[in-house]
């Protein structure tokens, strides 16, 4: 009897190795080797969608046609600014995010503007045509030019979009899809893999824009395959707490446009609504002269946010202190701890702190430092931050504050949220222009930065 060949995949990573092992060699994860009954090099060739398409040969590159891609708005600003100023005909967009995220719903409300100028396939491997109509039918969804196929079978969602070639496909979710050719199990990295492969022939071969929705692991990638990240043209991360109604769209890939952008929007009972102006819903609720909080500005693209760092110390019950950081990066909230403690001449080390960034927000940039330390000084002394103040400013190991890029866009983007003071760095370089009504407070380290609270 002729064996059947294996091979072994990260479910991580997307790595193949030959032989199951416990630890992945090229991520690093544990457990996450699975194995797979190996692909017949074949059978690959014919995966479907792409028969039909005709023989393709290397052209000289003074023959390559160089017209712009061409863009269409999906109705949602927020979207089109994430993946670049609208979706490109013919690519593929892959858009992940832990369940019940929204995922769905984003999807379903964007037909209700791209069905009136064009024809939308939305197929669903998870809910029923009535229970898609129901939902559509609550969030108020245009049907003009909308059909709904409930399928997980690909060579079927293949023919479908070979008959009624729609403009727009829609395929939630991959993990759902299997092909009847391969023998793994539907989810399984091959199967990704190779349905992905399967409508990415689609997309570019038919000129069919396909939005394909993907779950998320407990770590936050893309479930197994990591490998769908280097196929598609636009990896998209819907993001949000479970218990905030804030969501996050970002863009993690794109060829077609800046990496840099996010898009806000706010899950109600109508549905996905946009927040076009998300510093003002960042600080919505704020507490007025309660020590431990400090608004700071960041960049999200070339967008600045405003965004509340909260810090809360209280003396530690036992010998060691717990710390905990939510939104904002750990290591980098502890280095701010011990440069408070060394520097700044506060001793936090018998403390319990709790970090926490308001809104759902993560901020990754040095320029939210000196909030987190005007936060964890304003909480240690009990003293109130002036509700007025923004602080904007790089911390360095020696309690030092530095420069920071893009500071006009920031101090104006202060201003317009109603700020009249402002901490920053001593020596920002650049020319700064001070918005009228902001009054500038530079301080050259964290000493001088807490004074101004004292
Ligand atoms: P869904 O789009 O189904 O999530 P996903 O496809 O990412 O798994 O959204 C599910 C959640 O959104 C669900 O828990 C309820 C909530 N929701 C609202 O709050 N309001 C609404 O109008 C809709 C449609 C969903
Ligand atoms: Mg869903």
């Amino acid at each position: 009897m002729a064996k059947t060949k294996s091979v072994f995949y990260c479910t991580e990573c997307g790595n193949e190795t030959l032989k199951w092992l416990g630890k992945c060699p090229a991520c690093g994860a544990w457990n996450t080797i699975v194995e797979q009954p190996a692909v017949d090099a074949k059978r690959k060739a014919t995966v479907p969608g792409s028969s039909g398409l005709s023989i393709r040969r290397p052209k000289p590159m003074a023959e390559v046609e160089a017209v712009d891609e061409l863009r269409f708005n999906t109705g949602m600003n927020e979207l089109d600014r994430v993946l670049g100023g609208g979706a490109v005909k013919g690519s593929l967009v892959l858009v992940g995010g832990a369940p019940g995220i929204g995922k769905s719903t984003l999807m379903l409300q964007i037909c209700d503007n791209l069905c009136r100028f064009s024809q939308v396939l939305y197929v669903s491997g998870e809910e029923s045509e009535r229970q898609i109509k129901l939902r559509a039918q609550r969030l108020g969804i245009c049907d003009k030019g909308l059909s709904l196929f409930s399928e997980t079978n690909l060579d079927d969602i293949v023919a479908a979009v070979q008959e009624s070639k729609p403009d727009v496909l829609i395929v939630d979710s991959i993990q759902t899809i299997y092909n009847g050719d391969s023998s793994s199990s539907p989810g399984s990295v091959t199967q990704v893999k190779e349905c992905t492969m399967a409508l990415m022939h689609l997309a570019k071969g038919m000129g069919v824009t396909v939005f394909v929705v993907g779950h998320i692991n407990k770590e936050g990638s893309l479930a197994g395959p990591k490998v769908l990240e280097h196929m598609v043209d636009c990896v998209l991360h819907f993001e949000g707490e479970e218990h905030n109604s804030y969501r996050i769209l970002r863009a993690a890939k794109n060829r077609f446009g800046a990496t840099n952008e996010i898009g806000v929007f706010e899950m109600g009972d109508q549905g996905l609504v946009e927040v076009p102006n998300p510093s003002e819903a960042m600080l919505y609720g704020r507490p007025e002269n309660m020590p431990g909080s400090c608004v700071t500005c960041v960049m999200e693209g070339v967008r600045p946010v405003l965004a509340e760092v909260q810090a809360l110390l209280s003396p530690s019950a036992y010998g060691n202190a717990r710390r905990s950081s939510n939104g904002f990066d750990y290591n980098r909230a502890m280095m701010m701890a011990a440069v408070l403690e060394k520097r700044g001449g506060l001793v936090l080390s018998s403390c319990d702190f709790y970090v926490n960034v308001i809104g759902g927000l993560t901020l990754d940039e040095p320029a939210a430092d000196l909030a987190l330390v005007v936060a964890l000084a304003s909480s240690f002394r009990d003293k109130p931050v002036p509700f007025d103040l923004a602080a904007i400013g790089e911390v360095g190991l020696t309690g030092e504050l530095r420069s920071v890029n893009a500071i006009n866009q920031r101090l104006s983007e202060v201003r317009r949220l109603g700020f009249s003071k402002c901490l920053i760095p001593a020596r920002n370089s650049g020319k700064i222009v001070t918005p009228a009504g902001l009054d500038l407070i530079w301080v050259g380290n964290i000493r001088e930065a807490i004074a101004v609270l004292v």
